[in-house]
């Protein structure tokens, strides 16, 4: 009996360009944090996002933390984050010497919830310095509502567009929303570098900042700096990954649209498990199929159920409020982030995952269903 082959949960899809850029990096002696991948990199970014500045990081997570710092946000003030979302965009807020202000999101799209936001700022214990948005596995949030609320108190709006690249919210790109936005090319990301991040803005004096704090806060070619800065550029060797990953951007996120097509059709008129969202403003990018079960433990049978199948799969997102970093955070919440935490199931679902790989999955998915109504 042959062995069965092992499904990853979303791996790189590297059949592009990447060898030969890479090749080209060593052989022009450009491999550090200065060439000419970094510089394409940001101007092909800029360009999908209609922006007027792009500055390359070394991850999401310091393109987070540069956000706050230029957003304005002073020490000790609160940052509006959604209570579900990934680790980084909490920690960019406590790096940034802020405090996360966790805020609930909506049942029906799993994104922040900006009625609650508002409500928020308006029971704030101290001063909001900026509120961030989070794409959950790619699905915009409601950018509309939140920009509104945002505009009312006076507070900047940050983007964390990490896992969106390619989406759409109504008629603009992510990563084209609020003062500033944020991407991560980490290497399961749809288009990644190895690792990296992007920063983007309009705004020149926010650029300029975010230029020099993430090159030392260096004044020029010698060892004079205007403040302390950190060390954050992308190197020219992630971002040859990354420009070849850009020219295959419209390919890969239709071969995530169409496997997530496939997971909708299978799990349809299934009450025990709930596909992630589709609200109508979003043209979402697929970059991770979610799907939530009716809890934690549920959930845990499922990804080990796959797994006994040789199928990678993962619980989702932790509240984070109710995490040990976050135990004494302030909070204004509904319920919602306890409920999605654990319960919702990442499925595979790289790029470049067959259709026959994909049925095995559908396959378990349903044995798993005809295992619980068996007991
Ligand atoms: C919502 C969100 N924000 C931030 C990040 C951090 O990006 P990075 O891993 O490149 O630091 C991620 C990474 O997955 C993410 O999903």
């Amino acid at each position: 009996m042959t062995a069965m082959e092992r499904i990853a949960l979303s791996t790189p899809d590297l059949r592009g360009r990447e060898a030969e850029y890479l090749a080209q990096c060593v052989r022009d002696n450009w491999v550090s944090s200065a060439g000419p991948f970094v510089v394409a990199m940001e101007e092909r970014m800029a360009v999908l996002t209609a922006r007027r500045h792009a500055i390359a990081t070394v991850n999401g997570t310091a393109a987070l933390h540069l956000a706050v710092m230029a957003a304005g946000v002073a020490s000790g003030d609160l940052v509006i984050v959604p209570d579900w979302t990934f680790a980084a965009t909490a920690a960019a807020v406590v790096h940034a010497g802020a405090q996360p202000y966790f805020v609930d999101v909506t049942r029906d799209t799993w994104t922040l919830d900006p009625e609650l936001v508002d409500a928020a700022i308006r029971k704030a214990p101290h001063k909001v310095g900026a509120v961030i948005a989070v794409h959950v596995s790619g699905l915009p949030a409601d950018m509309d509502g939140l920009a509104l609320v945002c505009s009312r108190h006076g507070i900047p709006l940050i983007e964390d567009a990490a896992g969106a690249i390619g989406s759409r919210y109504r008629d603009r790109p992510a990563g084209s929303f609020g003062q500033i936005s944020c991407f991560s090319f980490n290497g399961n990301k749809t288009v990644t570098a190895g690792g990296g991040g992007m920063l983007l803005t309009d705004d020149d004096q926010i650029a300029g900042f975010v230029r020099s704090r993430s090159t030392t806060a260096r004044k020029g070619a010698e060892y004079e700096h205007e403040a302390v800065g950190w060390n954050y550029r992308m190197t020219n060797v992630n971002a040859a990954i990354g420009i070849a990953q850009l020219e295959r951007l419209d390919e890969m996120v239709a071969a995530k649209q169409h496997i997530a097509a496939r997971y909708d059709a299978a799990l349809v008129n299934r009450p025990d498990i709930r596909p992630m969202p589709r609200p109508s403003w979003a043209e979402h990018n697929c970059w991770l199929y979610n799907a939530q079960v009716a809890d934690e433990v549920g959930a845990g049978s499922l990804v080990a159920l796959l797994g006994s199948q040789q199928i990678e799969a993962r619980r989702f997102w932790r509240s984070l409020s109710s995490q040990e970093p976050y135990a004494t955070a302030p909070r204004m919440l509904k319920g919602v982030s306890r409920d999605l935490s654990g319960s919702v199931v990442t499925l595979p679902c790289s790029s470049h995952l067959t259709n026959s790989d994909q049925d095995r999955v559908i396959a378990t998915l349903h044995a798993w269903r005809d295992k619980a109504i068996a007991a």
